[in-house]
This record gives C-alpha cells, sequence and structure tokens, in this order.
C-alpha cells in the first residue's frame, strides 16, 4: 500500500488554548472529505490538546491529534510529567519524540527511544525525530550522523507496530534556510536503507519518512514529490490556518 502524504503542524509552544481552539477550528473549517487522502495531524501544547480534540471529535474533522512529548515513564510519582496514557486519553494517535529542540535541551538517544516504547505500548505513533547541526552538514557527515542517531532512538522500538520518522536538519529548523529536496532526498533514503537492516525490506517500505525544516506552501511541493519522501513536518507555517491549509491542499494535489 502507497504511504499517504503526511502534513504533521507542530505548533511548539506557542498558542494558548483560546488561540489555539481558534486555530484549529480554523483549519477545520476549511478541511474537507478529500484530507482523508493524507494524513494531517495537528501538535498543539499540551496544555490545549483538550481543546483541540473537542473541535475535531466535533466537527468528525479530516485531521488526527498529537502532542510534542510524553513521558518515557509509567503512571506514577513524575511531578509535572505528562504519560502516554494522558495522551491517549485525549484522542491524540501520535506524538512526537526527540525533537532537536527537546535534544538542545538534553534528551539523549536513549531517552527518545524510551520514549517511542512508551508511546508504542499506549497505542501512539511515535513521529521520532533525527537531524544533524550546521557544523556535521558543512563536514559532509550528515548521512553517517543520521543513520547512527535514527538506529540508537529505534533501540528496543517495535518494528511490528507503527512508528514514524522525520529528517529535520537542526540549521534549517525556523531559520528560512532549506535543504535541498536533493539532499533531503538523500538522507531520507540513507534512513531507508538502514531501516531495511534492522526491519527487513517489506517493513522499511511502509515507515513514513518526513522531512522538516522552514516548509512552507511555496516549497512543499518540491519534498512530497522527492524520491524517499513521504511528508513533512510544519513549525511556523503551521500556525496560520492559510499557510497550513495551502501545505495540505499541496500536498492532495
Ligand atoms: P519550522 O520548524 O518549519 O518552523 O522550520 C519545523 C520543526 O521544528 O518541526
Amino acid at each position: 500500500m502507497p504511504i499517504k502524504p503526511y502534513v504533521v503542524g507542530n505548533w511548539k509552544m506557542n498558542t494558548t488554548y483560546t488561540s489555539a481552539v481558534s486555530l484549529a477550528q480554523g483549519i477545520v473549517n476549511q478541511s474537507s472529505t478529500s484530507w482523508e487522502e493524507a494524513e494531517v495531524v495537528v501538535c498543539p501544547p499540551f496544555t490545549a490538546l483538550k481543546g483541540v480534540s473537542n473541535v475535531l471529535h466535533f466537527d468528525r474533522a479530516p485531521l488526527k491529534l498529537g502532542a510534542q512529548n510524553l513521558s518515557a515513564f509509567e503512571p506514577g510519582a513524575y511531578t509535572g510529567e505528562i504519560s502516554a496514557e494522558m495522551l491517549t486519553d485525549l484522542d491524540c494517535a501520535y506524538v512526537i519524540v526527540g525533537h532537536s529542540e527537546r535534544r538542545a535541551m538534553g534528551e539523549t538517544n536513549s531517552d527518545v527511544a524510551a520514549k517511542a516504547q512508551a508511546a508504542q505500548r499506549a497505542g501512539l505513533t511515535p513521529i521520532i525525530c533525527c537531524g544533524e547541526d550546521l557544523a556535521t552538514y558543512e563536514a559532509g557527515q550528515s548521512e553517517s550522523f543520521v543513520v547512527d542517531q535514527v538506529k540508537a532512538s529505534l533501540e528496543g522500538v517495535d518494528h511490528t507496530l507503527p512508528f514514524v520518522i522525520a529528517y529535520e536538519p537542526i540549521w534549517a529548523i525556523g531559520t528560512g534556510e532549506v535543504a535541498t529536496p536533493d539532499t533531503a532526498s538523500r538522507i531520507a533514503l540513507s534512513i531507508r536503507t538502514a531501516l531495511n537492516d534492522l526491519t527487513g525490506a517489506q517493513r522499511a517500505e511502509e515507515v513514513p519518512l518526513l522531512y522538516g525544516g522552514s516548509v512552507k506552501a511555496g516549497n512543499v511541493g518540491l519534498f512530497l514529490d522527492a524520491p524517499h519522501i513521504n511528508g513533512v513536518l510544519v513549525g511556523g507555517a503551521a500556525l496560520e490556518v492559510s499557510s497550513f491549509v495551502e501545505i495540505v491542499q499541496t500536498a492532495l494535489s
């Protein structure tokens, strides 16, 4: 089965409860059943998940809900943490793990792998992020870095359950710089080849590989047309109804 194009909006630490609900409502108002041909996911902050979940539910919207992080632990005495069960209870289907902004705050590959496992145990699909920094890119070591990071972040992850990988070069996130579709496609192929070794060829072909980093309505088509890329993870351009809707429409065209 061919993989549907993925469009995942990562709202990061933006939106209040109130503005998140109106952003979600604005997107839903412009959505149509044709969006079911794609996998469209919005990832608001924890505090807005319930509000956005209500909007999606009420309108039977063709969008799924995701969170931006979760705890690796089972429910218990972990002040301030959010468990996988808390997310599934709000109808989250996805959770982003190992975003570079979290890795920059100290998350290691083994933390990321533990979070991805916790997500899978609860029935969530982890969107596992990877990506190299500018120095690694300039040294021509992107592929080996990313492949090592993916392998380490997948340690203990159940390959038979769903998971998604997002390649986001750090130097392209929020900077307006984008990897060329050729570069993104080349890295995606290296990831697919690594998955081949880990999971076998058939399963490797089923894993959605996303590109992220300054994706906008004007460039999304180039990435989605590039071989080995199945979708996009969008930050800044996911915060405006019109640009997010345009990205989804382009992904469907
Ligand atoms: P950006 O962020 O689209 O604003 O570059 C992407 C991301 O960090 O997921």
